[in-house]
């Protein structure tokens, strides 16, 4: 039986941290196993809301490279690829523009969310507008069944599918299926401080950062306010350090949690466990990603072969649509 295909994608916009290796890459890497997987670095989409300061660009690209191989996105099992190199996501994106009606875009509710909290940028741009129909683009390229998403990206995959049928209507062919998000039951970690993980919090622990680094965000984190002394009895179900070990230390939960009650166990010592278990986890991960990011040419070359795979699949979908529009030659 042939396998149903996927594809998913995020913006180079920083450093993946463990909310966002818990809530997305762990999973993509299972994907990888059952489903023709399409994983890539939408470095157009991030210059939607990024247009004007384009310097980092590239050295985030290369970096969300590292990040995603390091955590085990296999080149080999996957066709890992940068937008920007598959060219063909802009003429579909093009043609997708021409039948588009102007109010789809308008309503998103990502759309008016951002034109409303994004201040110290000016975002009324005509392809910040469009961010939905390129991320429709994307997913319709590869003719996709599933997308695993967020929550959030529920929007635009809704506009993908009312796009996808609109084309299958429009030209009379069934060129176009319509892709399902894929929403797992992702881990949930906080940030250090207890809120969710997230760059603007300032709270995140990066697959990037040193284990010297990783190891004072986790000695730093939040507890239970009411433990003053080690004998005072704690409440694991408010401390940040216990949702992590709920994560990253699943074995010992009962004990640490009745330790904890009875007071029998210090904050430090509960944090020099789970800094232990963490390390375990992140240093071999952020030590493949040194290596990766050590010859750069080589990475970049990873990515160029992947975007070359995902070209191929992409000029068959664009013989299909040029078919179908009886446009070209
Ligand atoms: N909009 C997605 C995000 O911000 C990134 C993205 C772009 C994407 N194109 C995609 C995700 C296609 C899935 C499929 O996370
Ligand atoms: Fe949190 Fe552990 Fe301290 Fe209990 S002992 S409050 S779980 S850090």
């Amino acid at each position: 039986m042939q396998k149903k295909t996927i594809v998913s994608g995020s913006r180079p916009t920083g450093n993946i941290h463990l909310g966002n290796y818990f809530g997305a890459i762990e999973n993509w890497v299972s994907l990888q196993e059952q489903y023709d997987c399409n994983f890539f670095i939408a470095d157009w989409h991030a210059l939607t809301t990024g247009y004007a300061d384009t310097e980092d660009l590239r050295k985030n690209t290369l970096s969300l490279a590292a990040d995603y191989i390091a955590s085990g996105i296999d080149p080999e099992k996957c066709t890992l690829f940068l937008q920007s190199e598959v060219k063909q996501h802009a003429e579909l994106f093009l043609l997708l523009a021409m039948n588009t009606p102007l109010s789809w875009l308008e309503r998103c509710p990502t759309y008016k969310d951002q034109l409303a909290n994004i201040k110290d940028r000016d975002i009324t741009t005509y392809g910040f507008l469009g961010y939905p129909a390129l991320m429709a683009a994307d997913i319709m390229m590869y003719r996709a069944d599933y997308v695993p998403v967020g929550e959030d990206q529920i929007p635009h995959l809704e506009i993908t599918r009312e796009m996808s049928r609109r084309f299958n209507f429009l030209y009379g062919k069934e060129v176009f299926p319509e892709p399902q998000p894929l929403l797992t039951k992702a881990k949930v970690l906080p940030g250090t401080d207890g809120r969710k993980m997230s760059k603007s919090y300032g709270n995140t622990i990066a697959l990037a950062d040193t284990p010297d680094e990783v190891k004072k965000k986790v000695m730093g984190m939040i507890t239970d306010p009411a433990r003053i002394r080690k004998d005072d009895p704690g409440h694991p179900d408010i401390c940040t350090v216990f949702a992590f070990h709920k994560v990253f230390n699943e074995a010992q939960v009962p004990e640490i949690e009745e330790q904890c009650k009875g007071g029998c166990i210090g904050c430090v010592a509960c944090k020099k466990l789970l800094q232990n278990k963490i390390a375990e986890f992140h240093t071999p991960i952020y030590e493949k990603r040194q290596d990766l990011l050590a010859t750069p040419d080589r990475l970049t070359e990873v990515l160029r072969e992947g975007s070359n795979k995902a070209s191929v699949k992409a000029e068959a979908t664009i013989r299909l649509v040029r078919e179908a529009m009886k446009i070209g030659l």
